[in-house]
């Protein structure tokens, strides 16, 4: 290469796009917020593995166990973050190397700023240092949370935040080591606009995932606020690349039996990373039974890698459909409103014709149904969703 030609590339900020092959289908796991706050410990984590690696959620496809905020200790000499002293006494490489034991993979958590949300140490300005020091303990996931309120930067520019996540993508790379890179932005690169049809477009080219909104609670009106907030931007979910509507919060708060369901079969439409929220070492059955209904699950995991959309809106009542390898459907009836009601699935809404047939499974009674020609109606209890899989007949 000519002299000028390295002076020039040297000078060159790379532009690498996200190319890391991962998350083909929504990653599935478990994350320490939601349940334990800043309650994360080695005990906690390990606890989890066993579990998660003993009651079936392992089978069912979770195997990201990520800590999130509070696992932080200080920076050693050599600027190396160590984790919390009494949180984790035997270090987090132990803790991946336990994890990878069971079959399972860790993820860490970090924040683009000099302190996180939760007022630990951030990794900006030592990115590099950072994604080696997790590659070398063997990290395979990290969330990385942008914290604005805490750094006193609400008026960072869009573009210097986007800077901050491309900076830890090629530090990340930089490695070799897979790692799961997503992002919680919550809209802060583009403003909190709903209306604005681009926001997040530049997510798939930097992060496997993107968190989209501020903090999910275990509250029905909150998961339902957050569903909302999800319109317009199904495009952009594909292989690699998912809008992120938060972790679950499926066995927390007072959430009955049918709005944990709706919860879990609204994320599954969704293509949303299924994270865990809940003390996955104490559960119902009935619970666990949500978590691991694999039919429900597929729907997620489906390899077409396509996002459901709402296609009808009755104000308390709505219908999601999510196109399926194959050519079938997944369909979500939901009904938000007080009281159980009847809702009609019209083949409109699946863009078939009205004289097509198609078969259909109820994928919560584990039933088929048999064959329907134009529509289908069906009860729908209150906050409960009707959960299908539709195969048009040729
Ligand atoms: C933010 C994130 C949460 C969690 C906390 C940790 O609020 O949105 O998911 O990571 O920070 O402090």
């Amino acid at each position: 290469m000519g002299i000028l030609a390295t002076l020039l590339l040297g000078t060159m900020s790379p532009t690498y796009g996200l190319d890391n092959g991962l998350a083909q289908t929504p990653p599935m796991g478990w994350n320490s917020w939601n349940g334990f706050r800043f309650g994360v410990s080695e005990k906690l984590v390990k606890e989890t593995i066993d579990a998660v690696a003993s009651n079936g959620l392992k089978e069912a496809g979770y195997v990201y166990i990520v800590l999130d905020d509070g696992w932080q200790g200080e920076r050693d000499d050599n600027d190396i973050l160590q984790p919390h002293p009494e949180k984790f006494p035997s270090g987090i490489k132990a803790l991946a190397e336990y994890a990878h034991s069971k079959g399972l993979k860790l993820g860490i958590y970090s924040c683009p700023n000099v302190l996180t949300c939760g007022n630990e140490t951030g990794s900006l300005g030592y990115e590099t240092i950072d994604a080696q020091t997790w590659a070398d303990w063997g990290i395979d996931f990290l969330k990385y949370d942008h914290c604005p309120t805490r750094n006193q930067e609400r008026d960072l520019p869009g573009e210097e935040i986007l800077k901050r996540y491309k900076t830890m993508r090629e530090a990340l790379a930089a490695t070799g080591r897979p790692i799961v890179y997503s992002i919680a932005d919550k809209g802060w690169v583009d403003g909190t606009d709903l209306s604005n049809p681009d926001r997040f477009s530049w997510a798939p080219e930097v992060v496997n995932m993107w968190r989209t909104t501020q903090d999910i609670k275990p509250k029905w009106s909150r998961i339902m606020q957050i569903l909302d907030w999800q319109d317009g931007i199904a495009h952009l979910a594909k292989p690699g690349a998912w809008n992120d509507p938060d972790m679950l919060e499926v066995g927390n708060g007072q959430l009955s039996l049918a709005e944990n369901r709706a919860h879990f079969s609204l994320w599954c439409i969704l293509a949303a990373p299924l994270m865990l929220g809940n003390d996955l070492r104490d559960m119902s059955p009935e619970i666990l039974e949500i978590l691991t209904n694999k039919e429900v699950v597929a729907l997620n995991q489906d390899s077409l890698g396509k996002q459901g959309e709402k296609v009808w809106d009755g104000g308390d009542q709505e219908i999601f459909i999510k196109p399926l390898a194959g050519g079938s459907l997944g369909v979500v009836m939901l009904n938000r409103g007080d009281s159980g009601t009847t809702m009609t699935l019209e083949w409109d809404h699946l863009k078939l014709s009205a004289t097509a047939t198609a078969q259909l499974r109820d994928l919560w009674k584990k039933a088929d149904l048999g064959e329907f020609n134009g529509k289908y109606s069906a009860e729908v209890a209150s906050h409960d969703v009707v959960t299908l899989r539709v195969t048009p007949k040729n």
